[in-house]
């Protein structure tokens, strides 16, 4: 890689007198990132928005002047909260830092800028990075840590970022929500104070809040228009994310790990690199910000961005631990007769010793069970075949039972609290493993790499992690590295997930945590998809799938046409909604075809047929929010458009019923209003067309106007329902 000299903007500095400011420009397509970066002086903040002219670079300073640091540091005269705030060797708690070198260097997949800190004291270092990826409005910022201090330095806080957002009427978007009830839209104002969100689970980071937000600058958040910043960081264990509103004329924004119980010590040398927080700036509102963050996953930040998923049946909800050989050979033949591609077994199917009937034993160890399976995964994979469909199989391997054989063996690799006896878990047995122990990453290697040496046509593993980290402790760190642990079980999972997408880069891999608590930009790029939720009540899953769509694209947000009355919620909803609530993201079901009539197969054949037809639509497509559900106007709508305008899909789904109800008309958005559509109605159970089936409109009609959707379906009277949802295929002339 060639290193070049930053480019240095000179502009008159106003606000420090005699000095000349040195800027720094980070430009994206459509943003620009102004910073001023002075030799001898201070990193600061001057400008994020929308691309600056070289006019405007020039005289940006006179109207944004860089007043804050753009990475604060805690002890001299830091009036906000501080990025960073350390204890050196010789216990000073303060830090003052000056730029020493900045240098840009162009990758393979777009730029960076390293901006190299020093403090004016003491040998401590901090390397603030910039990165750009090609083609995409997203900016990643995070930071190295090292010093050559003669002992080790205390890391008090060591967020990845930092971001001025100047006040007006800024309002925060973000996600807050349980397990089977995860994504849940929270959107408020931001006041004066400090708005903290945080995760402390330990393993899982994304059930109750996310680390990632939205701020929408022009007041009351908009989906299609309205100047949004978005961020999220790119990290898959404890974090804090924190606004803090005081006196002046901007919001601090701060993110970064959690560093509650987690005081970190660095010795000499050792580089602590903070995870990346990815920022997008647009002016086409929340749905904007949406395409910028799925358009950089699909590119950059998730496996195998750029292929298209799988139809699966997964067996959980079917058959839950009641795993055999024929029930296995009937769902396969059953999926694959439907138009499915995959079939993926879930938990049950594993322990030797301890038989896996239910969830209180045998995770670790990761053998079949021959009672069950008599003829192993061969015969898993040869039914498959046969039927002409691919296997997957559920995996847990960070866990342990203490009712396994696994630890009976290696007491000494779960994570405990030292002198104390273990927090159980789920079934009352589980533990985690200490994942920050070498011999434990191996052992999980080793537990994918046999498997796909053994049986290389497995085609998917559902990776879960069922508990959180009950206990401050491991046998493995040091006394005084104790305090470690959070940041060194994520180091060691990457670690593992790093050596495993090495050697298979092809194998889809499925992040589940209890349904939705590993949705996150730190684990993603070793996974294909995640389990939105365990919650399978498709009108639960409008207002998660909803939420989770800001950060997350279609294409990895797994979503699965399950039985009613659902399990999760009881609640009785029609399969033709439920076929139109999974379609909206990457299909598939989780159900026991043996107990759906012929008629519901049929459908789902037909629906799976159609899936095929709009995958590349829903899977690479544009995202274009309409009608949110948590506006309460009965209505949830939203589309998804190729990049060229061409083709779109419009999902309408009615939230609620009553009688003589007023649904607003949805207009649509995202098409070319030059172009002429043609409506296809897909999934159609109706006994006459829409009356506007087949029928052409501009796409200028469409976005000024939307389609009148029937408020019911036009069904025989025994099949008349509460329910009723369209999904439109539109499809422009050649
Ligand atoms: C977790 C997952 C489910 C299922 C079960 C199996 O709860 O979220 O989808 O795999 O574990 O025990």
């Amino acid at each position: 890689m060639t290193f070049k000299k930053i480019s240095f903007l000179l502009s008159a500095c106003l606000w420090c007198g005699a000095a000349l400011a040195q800027n720094i420009t980070i430009s994206t397509p459509k943003t620009s990132m102004v910073l001023s970066a002075p030799i001898g002086g201070n990193l600061n903040y001057v400008y994020y928005g929308s691309k600056l002219s070289p006019t405007d670079l020039e005289n940006i300073e006179t109207t944004h002047p860089s007043l804050y640091s753009a990475y604060p540091v805690y002890g001299m005269n830091c009036p906000t909260e501080a990025a960073l705030a350390v204890k050196h060797a010789d216990g000073n708690m303060s830090l003052e830092m000056e730029v020493v070198n900045v240098t840009t260097r162009i990758e393979k997949d777009g730029e960076l800028t390293v901006v190299e800190l020093k403090d004016k004291i003491y040998p401590f270092f901090v390397n603030v990075y910039y990165k750009t990826f090609n083609g995409t409005d997203v900016i990643e910022t995070w930071t190295e840590i090292k010093h050559q201090e003669k002992k080790p330095v205390s890391l008090n806080r060591f967020h990845s970022a930092y971001l001025p957002i100047r006040r007006g009427n800024v309002w925060l978007t973000h996600l807050y929500g349980s397990w089977a009830n995860e994504g849940k839209v929270i959107q408020e104002p931001l006041q004066p104070g400090v708005k903290m969100i945080k995760n402390k689970d330990g393993l899982r980071n994304s059930h109750t809040a996310h680390p990632e937000v939205l701020f929408s600058l022009d007041g009351r958040p908009q989906e299609n228009s309205g100047a949004v910043i978005g961020a999220a960081l790119c990290y898959s264990g404890n974090y804090k994310l924190m606004v803090d509103t005081h006196d002046d004329e901007y919001h601090h924004f701060f993110a970064g790990i959690n560093e509650e119980n987690s005081a970190y010590t660095l010795p000499k040398e050792e580089v602590f690199t903070t995870p990346a927080l990815a920022l997008t700036y647009t002016n086409e509102g929340l749905s904007g910000s949406s395409r910028n963050f799925h358009g950089w996953a699909r590119q950059y930040k998730l496996a195998n961005g750029n292929q298209p998923r799988k139809i699966l049946l997964n067996s959980w909800e079917g058959v839950y631990f009641d795993i055999n050989q024929e029930g296995m050979d009937q769902m396969m033949n059953d999926i694959a007769s439907m138009g499915g591609e995959l079939f993926v077994m879930d938990d049950g199917w594993f322990g030797d010793k301890y038989q896996r009937n239910t969830d209180n034993s045998s995770l670790g160890d990761w053998v079949v069970d021959t009672r069950k399976l008599p003829d192993g995964i061969e015969g898993l994979l040869r039914d498959a075949k046969k039927n002409g469909v691919k296997f997957g199989i559920w995996l847990e391997p960070e866990m342990a039972n203490t009712t396994s054989e696994l630890y009976e063996k290696h007491p000494e690799w779960i994570i405990q609290a030292p002198q104390r006896d273990p927090v159980l878990g789920r079934g009352g047995t589980q533990v985690v493993l200490d994942l920050t122990n070498p011999q434990v990453q191996d052992f999980i290697y080793q537990l994918v790499d046999n498997l796909m040496t053994n049986y290389p046509e497995i085609d998917y593993i559902k990776w879960d992690a069922n508990m959180a980290i009950m206990n401050h402790g491991s046998t493995y760190l040091a006394n005084d590295k104790q305090s470690h642990l959070y940041i060194d079980y994520h180091r060691g999972l990457e670690k593992v997930c790093q050596r495993i997408r090495a050697k298979y880069p092809d194998l889809t891999i499925q992040a589940c945590a209890s349904g939705g608590g590993r949705v996150n930009y730190g684990l993603l790029p070793y996974f294909d998809e995640f389990w939105v939720s365990d919650n399978t009540d498709a009108l639960q899953r409008i207002y998660m799938q909803w939420g989770t769509s800001y950060f997350f694209p279609a294409i990895a947000m797994g979503s699965h046409i399950s039985a009613c009355p659902n399990h999760q919620t009881f609640r009785t909803i029609p399969l033709k909604y439920r076929i139109d609530v999974a379609m909206s993201g990457r299909l598939g079901m989780e159900i026991q075809p043996k107990n759906m009539s012929e008629e519901e197969k049929a459908l789902c054949k037909n629906a799976i047929a159609a899936y095929k037809e709009i995958r590349p639509i829903v899977q690479f497509g544009d995202l274009y929010r309409l009608q949110s559900p948590y506006d309460n106007l009965g209505v949830a709508s939203l589309l998804y458009a190729t990049p060229e305008k061409d083709k779109a899909v419009f999902y309408w789904w009615k939230t609620e019923q009553f009688a003589n109800q007023h649904l607003p008309r949805v207009k649509m958005a995202g098409l070319d209003p030059d172009q002429v559509y043609t409506i296809k109605e897909l999934n159609r159970v109706d006994n006459e067309p829409l009356s506007f089936e087949g029928k052409r409109f501009t796409g200028a009609y469409l976005m000024a106007n939307g389609l009148d959707i029937p408020y019911s379906h036009k069904l025989d009277y025994h099949k008349l329902n509460d329910y009723a949802s369209r999904v439109l295929y539109l499809e422009a002339a050649q």
